[in-house]
Order: C-alpha cells, then structure tokens, then sequence
C-alpha cells in the first residue's frame, strides 16, 4: 500500500447506528448463560459499532461504543481529541473508560480499533468475569474499502489513523495478533452483512451455551 492521506475519514455516528438496528437479526436466539457483557473489537471498519447495535437490540441489553461514550464524557470529538491533546491522551481517556464501561451488565461493547493495543487493557478484557469478546476480522482492504464507504455518508465522524494509510496498514498487522488473542470467537466478516455479523455472533455465543450445558450433563 503506497503513502496516501484521506481527506476526513469516518467513522458511522451513533445516529447512523440506531437506523441500522431497526433492522431484522433472525429471532430465536437465546441470551448466552453465564454471559453479562459482550464486547467486540477488531480493525476500523469491521462494523463493531453498527454490529454491535444490532446485537445489543435482539438481545434487548444496552449498546455502548467507546469512542461515543469518551466523546460524550469528555464533551469533545475523537479527532477533537486528537488533535487538540494528541494520541497519547486519546489512550488514557480509552483505557480509563474500558474499565468503566467493563463495570456494566447487559451490555454489548463496541471497541475503538486500537484499544487492544495497550497490554493494561488486554488484561482487563481477559480477567473480566463473564465477558466475551468476539474479533470482527476482515483483509485490510476490504476494511479501508468500507472505511471510505462510510467516509461518504453525511453524518460520520472522522479516523484520525487512517489520515496515513502506510501507518494504518503497519497498525492493522500489528493489531491482528491482540485481536485473536483476547477474542473467544472470530467472525470472519468479510462476505457478511451487518445482520448476518449480528447473528453469527450469537451463533456461537448459542453454541458455547449448548457446549457447557452438554458438559454439564455428562459431568
Ligand atoms: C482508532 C479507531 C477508532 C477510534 C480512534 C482510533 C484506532 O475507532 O477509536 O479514531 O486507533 O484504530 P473505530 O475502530 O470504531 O473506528
């Protein structure tokens, strides 16, 4: 991927979000036992946010996204943020907002795409009781495509990261190994529509339930 800057990436708005999840996810899915909270991560673009809504909705529990709720405490933008206090500040006012929102039930999480990045919150998602995280996978272009895609829609807010594109790719492969490694599931997304994500998440949700039910028998 050669060096290009994108004039004002985006990311879909929280408005945008509760549009999307009118739509339909097939009914007939159960809450997974034992589950309290379900956060999902992944790279820009691999839909967490539009996703997770969706999610949050068939499953009648709260949706939250990270950057929406530090744009909201903080009572400016992520690019705001960016660029007024720089990255470093960015990623204290994520970490410190990971943990509050890890403190909620019946909840779906919808991560910032570099949250993973910083080992404390890689321990907090893994030592967090009753907790899935579910990565949200997809090849770099396909990623970057929807990224420019959403970039075109009115209301989207701006991805500093993707404001240099070789940078961006170098902290999508870096990234991709924290993903795998804190997630329980990857839902390979890349042929799937946001509804067919939604259900493939609680899928396997359900199948982890009939698993440890099964296990339990037999015991
Ligand atoms: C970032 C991803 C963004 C947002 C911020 C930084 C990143 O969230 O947290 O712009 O470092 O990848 P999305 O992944 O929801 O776009």
């Amino acid at each position: 991927m050669s060096t290009a800057t994108l004039d004002m990436p985006t990311k879909p708005t929280t408005r945008n979000t509760a549009a999307l999840a009118g739509r339909e996810v097939p009914a007939g899915r159960e809450v997974p036992a034992g589950i309290d909270r379900i956060v999902l991560t992944g790279f820009m673009g691999s839909g967490k946010t539009t996703a997770g809504a969706l999610l949050a909705e068939r499953l009648g529990w709260r949706f939250l996204d990270l950057d929406r709720e530090i744009e909201h405490r903080h009572n400016r933008t992520v690019p705001q943020i960016f660029s007024e206090s720089g990255e470093a500040h960015f990623r204290h006012l994520e970490s410190t907002m990971l943990a509050c929102l890890l403190g909620q039930h019946h909840v779906v999480v919808a991560l910032g795409g570099g949250a993973p990045e910083a080992l404390g919150n890689r321990l907090l998602l893994e030592q967090t009781p009753h907790t899935a995280v579910v990565y949200l996978a997809a090849p770099f272009a396909t990623l970057l495509d929807r990224c420019l895609q959403q970039a075109a829609t009115p209301e989207a807010t701006t991805r500093p990261v993707l404001a240099d594109l070789t940078a961006a790719e170098r902290r999508f492969h870096l990234r991709r190994t924290h993903y795998e490694r804190i997630a329980a599931h990857t839902v390979d997304t890349s042929a799937l529509t946001l509804d067919q994500t939604a259900a493939a998440i609680l899928d396997l949700l359900r199948d982890d339930r009939v698993r440890s039910e099964e296990l339990r028998r037999i015991r």
